[in-house]
């Protein structure tokens, strides 16, 4: 096992289609314990997103612009490689519920897998977020209700200007 690098750069990887305040929470929490910290958009996701990478990582960049240390970027391919490639040696992820536990640990063993150097760190974001996720901000938002406080003001606006004219008047 390699010793402790004199700088720790971690990854938090992910969908953020889009950036939640849970997520958020956890940049904030990412960049208080890490050196570096890179919030980086998956690609070639095989979900259908709603928002471009470019647009995910606009969103992202106004909203991680007030932590120096936190970095927005892109990747392709195997999560590992890109994060040896960033020289990083931590992968940060949100665990909310019992639920999200599984999946966490076969992604996390098998990244283990593939590159023993590299460590997956789990943090709970704030509780008062354990029930936000991406995709339920999308369909409550989608079909009329509201989501402020669940995400930060410039990804409403956002949200906002992408959905249909009829459902905006309902949600007002
Ligand atoms: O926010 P998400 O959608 O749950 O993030 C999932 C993500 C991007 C972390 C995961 O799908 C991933 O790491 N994909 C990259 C491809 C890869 O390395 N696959 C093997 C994971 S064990």
């Amino acid at each position: 096992m390699p010793p402790k690098p004199p700088s720790v750069i971690a990854i938090y990887p992910g969908s953020f289609d889009p950036i939640t305040n849970g997520h958020l929470d956890l940049v904030q929490r990412g960049a208080r314990m890490f050196d570096t910290l890179i919030v980086s958009i998956l690609r070639n996701d095989s979900k259908l997103p709603l928002f471009s990478v470019e647009e995910r990582m606009d969103m992202l960049r106004e909203v991680v612009d007030p932590y120096a240390n936190v970095e927005v970027d892109c990747f392709d391919g195997l999560l590992v490689d890109y994060a040896a490639a960033r020289s990083a040696t931590v992968l940060l992820r949100g665990i909310r519920a019992i639920s999200d536990y599984e999946y966490e640990l076969q992604m996390a063993l098998m990244n283990r897998r593939l590159r023993p150097e590299i460590e997956t760190v789990f943090m709970m974001a704030n509780e008062a977020y354990s029930f936000i996720s991406s995709r339920l901000v999308k369909e409550v938002f989608g079909l009329g209700g509201n989501i402020s406080g669940l995400v930060p003001p410039s990804v409403e606006a956002r949200l906002r200007s992408r959905m249909p004219k009829t459902r905006q008047r309902e949600a007002e």
